[in-house]
């Protein structure tokens, strides 16, 4: 691929996802009564753009059984996700420095899951049918995909500003960094001047303090991607439509409830909608909504009611690194899984014995982890791996290859300063 189709001078964050991680993805397609991928012999896992690898590498250290690949047009990014690899002694992770036409053609298995976060928005229309072609070629029946991407109408209001910024850095100096820099001192100016037009949207209203406080890294892979276009979510489900896959969920866990995202009245507005793809959009309305999460599936077996209920309670659930306790949980069954989480990670099947109905496991577990005050994750981690990468992530701490985040014994990073 044309390295001018995408932003390469300047390397992407180093973060971990975790929505990413198999356990988040399995939970997604449970609570929306779908039956996840198969765990038999291991899974294999594929991250489309997989910047420096950060997520996949630390996946595959928790997973010593199953197999990750990562695909990334950036040599840089590539390299630097092999030698973390190399350091940590992880062999289950293999890396591809191709953009998606090319890695399409590779012999590689086929993968239970493939996701690509915060990259199908930024690339044109032709490497989107490449990334497309890639998952039709390579996911397995009964496997998910996970795609995440800016959408419209949330961004409506910053167009006239990203518009702006690519047409001053496309006529700039230096690197992107340099002319992301001269281009912000003739926006901060107009907004002095009162081009109020350029404060419509959220990243607009707040560009001064979002300047200050997000690394320049962001602002150059977030604006000047020449091909960057958010798209309505009815968009997206036609380009995956034409695969054959259909719409599971959102892998931000709140949004699959609407009793926690909208109103009573909104609520039955979107639910008078025949078409599902119109209720998303018009859920999507309502929320403004700029950034989605979706997960798809290819021919996935939809569960009952009891199965799904036996596989959520059987799933194994963390704290939230950090808790916020904003929401307050007032319900036995919440309260109780809570404190059982206190004494680390487990599976709220362990209540049922306490009197606790599955039913009502269910339903507290989705307000808990819809509040974000628990994770899923895996029900088994290799602590070996965990350990060896650890060892690197703190050997690094203060390099220029630090990667801020430390692995846990359940499989899930959270950035260090977090602990
Ligand atoms: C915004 S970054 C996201 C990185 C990573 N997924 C994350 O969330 O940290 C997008 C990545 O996609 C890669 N990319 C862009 N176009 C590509 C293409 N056609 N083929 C392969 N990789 C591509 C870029 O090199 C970049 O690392």
């Amino acid at each position: 691929m044309d390295s001018a189709r995408y932003v390469t001078d300047v390397p992407y964050a180093r973060r971990f996802v975790r929505e990413l991680s198999p356990a988040w993805l399995d939970f997604t397609a449970l609570i929306c009564g779908f039956q996840p991928p198969s765990r038999e012999g291991g899974f294999a896992w594929c991250e489309l753009g997989c910047g420096h690898g950060v997520t996949p590498a630390l996946l595959a250290a928790a997973h010593p059984e199953s197999r990750f690949h990562g695909i990334d047009l950036m040599p840089q990014h590539i390299d630097f996700a092999e030698k973390l690899c190399r350091e940590a002694d992880i062999a289950n992770a293999q890396f591809h420095a191709l953009d998606f036409a090319a890695a399409a053609k590779l012999d590689l298995p086929r993968f239970d899951m493939i996701v690509a976060h915060g990259v199908y928005t930024w690339i044109d229309a032709a490497a989107q049918a490449d990334l497309i072609g890639f998952v039709d070629r390579h996911l397995k029946p009964g496997g998910l995909l996970y795609l995440s991407y800016d959408c419209l109408p949330g961004w409506a209001g910053d167009m006239p500003l990203q518009h702006l910024l690519q047409t001053l850095t496309a006529q700039g100096s230096g690197d992107s960094v340099a002319r992301l820099d001269s281009a912000d001192r003739i926006i901060t100016a107009l907004q002095g001047l009162g081009a109020e037009v350029l404060r419509l949207g959220a990243m607009g209203h707040e560009w001064e303090e979002l300047r200050r406080r997000l690394p320049a890294g962001y602002f150059v892979h977030q604006f000047l991607p020449p091909a960057w276009k958010p798209i309505y979510v009815t968009e997206l489900r036609s380009a995956v439509a034409g695969i054959g896959l259909a719409p599971i969920g959102s892998a931000t866990i709140r949004e699959n409830v609407d009793a926690f995202t909208l109103e009573r009245p909104a609520r039955e507005l979107v639910a008078a909608a025949v078409d599902p793809d119109l209720r998303e959009l018009l859920r999507d309305y309502l929320l403004m909504k700029r950034f989605r999460r979706d997960v798809f599936g290819r021919d996935v077996a939809p569960l009952d009611e009891a199965a799904a209920r036996a596989q959520i309670c059987g799933t194994t659930f963390m704290l939230a690194h950090p808790q916020d306790t904003s929401i307050p949980f007032n319900h036995p069954a919440a309260q109780a899984i809570l404190a059982l989480l206190e004494k680390g990670p487990a599976a709220a099947i362990a209540l049922a014995a306490q009197g606790h109905a599955g039913d009502t496991l269910v339903s507290q577990i989705i307000a808990l982890a819809s509040a974000g005050r628990i994770w899923p994750v895996a029900a088994a981690a290799d602590p070996g791996g965990i350990a060896r990468i650890n060892a690197v992530l703190r050997r690094r701490a203060g390099t220029a290859d630090e990667i801020g985040f430390t692995l846990l014994p359940a499989g899930m990073a959270i950035e260090r300063e977090e602990r």
